[in-house]
């Protein structure tokens, strides 16, 4: 199957899922200010979709698993990510996000997060290598060979053990993996370990050289990432928190290159966005993007405060738009 993988340039940047964050509305902004290569829909579960949509009956409108998983075109190639340890929801959710046009899926099999973790999902597949097999091949039958497959996970569990852990995942199909460097007890305290990244690359390309092989882990610019991926022959570089108050990171741009009139402006679109987006979704959601955004000039502290005061859309749209020397209409 020839896939979008192998139309991206080379190294390709990445967009990393993030709970929370690369949510519809910020990945609206993104795809407007400054465009990766390839974006990560944050993750979402199946076995929530497969409850929600076959046993309740919900109505896709008012789902906030499906909310989850909106995207526009301007995103694409877009990856839906997907959670669970159990292959008959995995199918189910892999088959749902073929439906919804999106060009691959890919399944975490990273995440340190303990109520994750309690299902078997996550990082936990590192603990049941048969099981995450299963789920892997569970995924492949629900896309029906119409979309590639993928996986995002870590380089151990308590210690290093890629060479125990990866051969599994080289040998189930996937298109790509996601290589976070880091095992999941240093969750994300350590450094990541790009001191292994070559001998990594080397090992994945002896056991399966059509697997694309990308980088994640403290990536703080496109150059940066470009810079890692000549060096150990990566396919791809993922670069995650480095988006916080940066929706032109992937111009290679920073916010200092950005007046506060410009940073104040795009809070707001990303504001005008989450409403659009997802009524329901949480005030609080929106407010984790005020300290990244405003924050580095003069008053900038000021203007957090008052953010972080309200508790209605419409009070923290009218603020931005009393510090904007042209306000935007609020919509
Ligand atoms: C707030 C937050 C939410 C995250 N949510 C997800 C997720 O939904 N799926 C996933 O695979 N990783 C998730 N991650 C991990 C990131 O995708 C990435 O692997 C990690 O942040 C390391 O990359 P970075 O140093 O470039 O941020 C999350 C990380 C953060 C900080």
């Amino acid at each position: 199957m020839e896939s979008f993988w192998e139309k991206l340039p080379r190294p390709f940047m990445a967009l990393a899922p993030m709970a929370d964050v690369t949510d519809p509305a910020y990945r609206r902004l993104i795809a407007q200010t400054g465009r990766p290569d390839i974006t990560w829909t944050e993750f979402v579960s199946a076995d929530g979709l497969f409850h929600t949509r076959e046993k309740k009956g919900m109505q896709d409108a008012e789902n906030p698993l499906v909310r989850d998983l909106q995207y526009t075109e301007g995103e694409r190639p877009i990856v839906a990510q997907l959670f669970s340890s159990n292959p008959e929801m995995m199918e189910y959710a892999a088959r749902y996000a073929t439906e919804l046009g999106f060009d691959g899926v890919d399944i975490n099999m990273g995440c340190p997060d303990k109520s994750i973790e309690k299902q078997g999902a996550g990082a936990a597949h590192m603990k049941n290598p048969e099981r995450a097999k299963e789920v892997i091949a569970a995924a492949i039958r629900g896309t029906d060979g119409k979309i590639p497959v993928s996986v995002k996970t870590r380089i151990g569990y308590n210690k290093v053990e890629y060479q125990e852990w990866f051969p599994h995942l080289l040998s189930t199909g996937i298109s790509t993996l996601t290589i976070h460097l880091r095992t999941r007890k240093e969750m994300s305290l350590v450094a990541a370990h790009y001191e292994l990244a070559s001998e990594i690359v080397s090992f994945c390309r002896a056991q399966n050289p059509n697997v694309l092989l990308l980088a994640n882990g403290d990536l703080q610019s496109v150059a940066e990432a470009r810079a890692k991926a000549a060096e150990h022959g990566f396919d791809g570089m993922m670069l995650g928190r480095a988006i916080f108050g940066n929706p032109w990171l992937f111009n290679g741009e920073s916010p200092a290159d950005h007046t506060p009139e410009e940073r104040v402006r795009a809070l707001h679109t990303l504001a005008t966005y989450f409403s659009e987006l997802d009524p329901s979704k949480h005030f609080a959601i929106l407010k984790k993007h005020v300290k990244a955004f405003v924050s580095g000039w003069d008053g900038a502290s000021e203007l957090r405060a008052k953010l972080m005061e309200t508790t209605a859309l419409t009070d923290f749209q009218s603020i931005l738009n009393n510090y904007l020397k042209e306000p935007v209409e609020n919509r």
